[in-house]
């Protein structure tokens, strides 16, 4: 018989008790996996709209369980795995599946969990860090002289921008909700802060830098994107990778508030971009999973900076996995600072 492990599956999605911990059997790794005895598992804004069923790459997948990254110990290796091996730390990426206290997973999804960090670490860092990065070289082209405001400075991917933008040694704009966010916004690396909750955004963003920013990342959507675009200067650039906004803080689908920001969502126009010299790019990684080689390289470039102290821890909470709901309610709530994980 298959051994049992525990997951936080997601039957039907809905508000935060449909996160419900269930025993699963778990068969043994397949050829190319490694199975994991899972340690810690991260928490994504992602897992929010998995739960909600307002995820594109989820439908159709229910019964489903959330989880985008995780850490842990090798517990078995499959077959022509060479690189891991029983007992040895790891951390990774998956396609969903991360809450669960048993995964197996692709060894290329996986790496050695770095010397000096720990599980909540390794479980934290994949999705920002990978995103952060694609979206500033891959997609962004970030030059050093760029001006940069990022939206949301201090959540878990904005942390991770800031780490990276500093590195690149960028002037950066960082923009957050709450005055208990400006501190740690600071201590990331933003030279400038905007506490859209005691100040006009866009008010501020001129006196900074009136002559428009180089870069601009938003994951607000419709709330601040309009402003975004005309906030760059000619040859800016402005990325989309998210719709926070658009979501409740009751942990429920708010049906009219989706509807409302949705046809608030702007639509550029071509002949915008053009006469003003300014880009428009979007992105989502999970559509970009089987792109293994890309992961791979931005990792090994990621860990070499780590090696070299180059990027400093980013804030994490944890919760004990039974306390999922918790987690996603002050997820939700647009209060939290860097990266939420579950520990088992
Ligand atoms: N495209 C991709 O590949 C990709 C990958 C990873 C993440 N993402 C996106 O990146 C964004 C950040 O993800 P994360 O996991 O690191 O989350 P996070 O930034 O730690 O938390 C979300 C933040 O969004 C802001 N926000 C704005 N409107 C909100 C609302 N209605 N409800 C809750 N929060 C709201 C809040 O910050 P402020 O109030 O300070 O602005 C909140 O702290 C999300 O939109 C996520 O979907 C995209």
């Amino acid at each position: 018989m298959s051994p049992m492990r525990r997951q936080i599956i997601v039957e039907r999605p809905g508000p935060h008790r449909a996160l419900m911990i269930k025993e699963t059997p778990i068969d043994p790794p397949g050829a190319g996996q490694v199975q994991v005895r899972v340690a810690a598992c991260g928490i994504n804004f992602a897992d929010i709209a998995v739960r909600l069923g307002l995820y594109g790459a989820a439908k159709g997948l229910y019964p489903l369980c959330p989880g985008l990254e995780f850490s842990g110990v090798v517990n078995e290796v499959g077959q022509g795995v060479e690189e891991f091996k029983p007992g040895d730390k790891v951390f990774g990426a998956t396609r969903f599946g991360g809450y669960s206290t048993i995964i197996n997973c692709p060894s290329e999804y996986l790496w050695p969990l770095p010397q000096g960090w720990n599980f909540e670490r390794g479980a934290t860092f994949p999705v920002a860090y990978l995103t952060a990065y694609y979206a500033l070289h891959e997609v962004g082209h970030l030059k050093p002289s760029d001006k940069v405001l990022v939206h949301s400075a201090a959540g878990g991917v904005g942390t991770a921008l800031l780490h990276l933008l500093r590195l690149n040694g960028n002037m950066v704009v960082g923009v957050v909700g709450s005055g208990r966010k400006k501190d740690p916004a600071a201590r990331a690396g933003a030279d400038h802060i905007i506490d859209k909750s005691a100040e006009d955004i866009w008010k501020k963003a001129e006196e900074i830098n009136p002559e428009g920013y180089d870069l601009i990342l938003d994951a607000n959507g419709a709330s601040t994107l309009m402003g975004s675009f005309s906030h760059l200067r000619p040859t800016g650039r402005l990325l989309i990778y998210g719709f926070a906004s658009m979501f409740s803080s009751s942990g429920k689908k708010n049906l009219p508030k989706l509807m409302w920001y949705y046809l608030k969502t702007p639509r550029f126009s071509p002949f915008d971009l053009t006469s003003q010299n300014k880009t428009v790019a979007g992105f989502n990684l999970i559509y970009l999973f089987e792109h293994v080689a890309l992961f791979r390289d931005i990792m090994r470039q990621l860990v070499r900076w780590d090696a070299k102290g180059l990027l400093p821890p980013m804030p994490v909470t944890s919760y004990p996995f039974e306390e999922v709901a918790k987690a996603h309610k002050d997820l939700e709530s647009g209060n939290t600072v860097g990266k939420l994980v579950l520990t088992v």
